[in-house]
């Protein structure tokens, strides 16, 4: 069977073995699907051994997203806009690099938490690798707004830079700010930061969430328990990352395979196996 593998540093807890091991059986594709622990000086030579020995393309996780994007000889549109990549398809021409983390998201938020980002106030913390990949396609759903906050406000500066022409053709108000300088009134807030899995919960102060607004983070497990309890604290939806996990796993596994696997039977699975 064709291997495929999830690529970074950790990869000891990563879910993907499970989901695309579900996706798999769900639609008869014969494949194997490994771990591929990457030393942090040798992502490169590590996947290119991978590829060497048969692997037809892997999932790039934490911290290579980035280094991920210069070995790609080819990037998808959506990649090539966030200067990072999550998928590799190793393939003749070279391999290509695409970013489905975004897609992903914006499925989790508007598909199954139900919350269309159309004409709404959109709060991205963050502005490494996990919201480089994310910013397009919250852009693409055309909110009125979207405001990226960031402790190092340089950062935030040039995330934003790289987005303002694809933000003005879809008709969004797109800003920089610190933490510390967010306002209140928005409805969706999105934690891009790692501050969560550091320990140090949730990075902003105060009531920068409208009541019954909805607070994602891209993390999941016991790292997210303390923004889950911070946005119930608001008066807000709080959701972990596990949907939008599942989601960027489903359109990954379809660019691979082709058939687009069902997702809400496996994020039930996947709930009740981390319950
Ligand atoms: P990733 O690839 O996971 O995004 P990264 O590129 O190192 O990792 O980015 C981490 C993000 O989390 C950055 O936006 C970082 O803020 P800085 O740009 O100021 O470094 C943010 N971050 C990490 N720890 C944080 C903390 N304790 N408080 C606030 N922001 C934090």
């Amino acid at each position: 069977p064709d291997r495929y593998a999830v690529a970074g540093n950790p990869v000891a807890h990563s879910q993907s073995p499970f989901i695309h091991a579900a996706f798999a059986a769900q639609t008869g594709q014969a494949l194997v699907y490994e771990r591929l622990l990457c030393p942090l000086d040798a992502f490169g030579p590590t996947v290119e051994a991978f590829a060497a020995a048969g692997g037809r393309g892997c999932n790039v996780t934490v911290p290579f997203k980035f280094e991920a994007f210069a070995l790609a000889r080819r990037h998808s549109p959506r990649a090539a806009l966030a200067g990072a990549v999550n998928t590799l398809r190793f393939d003749s021409q070279g391999w290509w690099g695409d970013n489905t983390d975004g897609l992903g998201l914006v499925r989790d938020i508007e598909g199954n938490a139900g919350r269309p980002l159309a004409g709404r106030r959109v709060l991205l913390l963050g502005a490494g690798g996990a919201s480089a990949g994310v910013l397009g396609s919250l852009i693409a759903g055309r909110p009125a707004e979207l405001v990226l906050a960031n402790r190092t406000l340089d950062k935030a500066a040039a995330l934003v830079a790289s987005h303002q022409a694809w933000a003005a053709e879809h008709g969004v108000r797109l800003a920089t700010t610190t933490l510390d300088g967010c306002s209140g009134g928005f409805d969706i807030l999105v934690n891009g930061t790692s501050a969560s899995l550091a320990g140090a919960g949730v990075p902003v102060q105060g009531q920068v969430l409208r009541s019954g607004g909805l607070a994602v983070d891209m993390m999941y497990g016991a790292a997210a328990r303390p923004f889950l309890d911070w946005a119930e604290a608001q008066g807000a939806e709080g959701r972990d990352g596990l949907g939008m996990l599942v989601e960027q796993a489903a359109e990954a596994f379809a660019l691979w395979r082709g058939v687009r696997p069902e997702t809400a039977p496996v994020l039930a699975a996947l709930r009740a196996q981390l319950a």
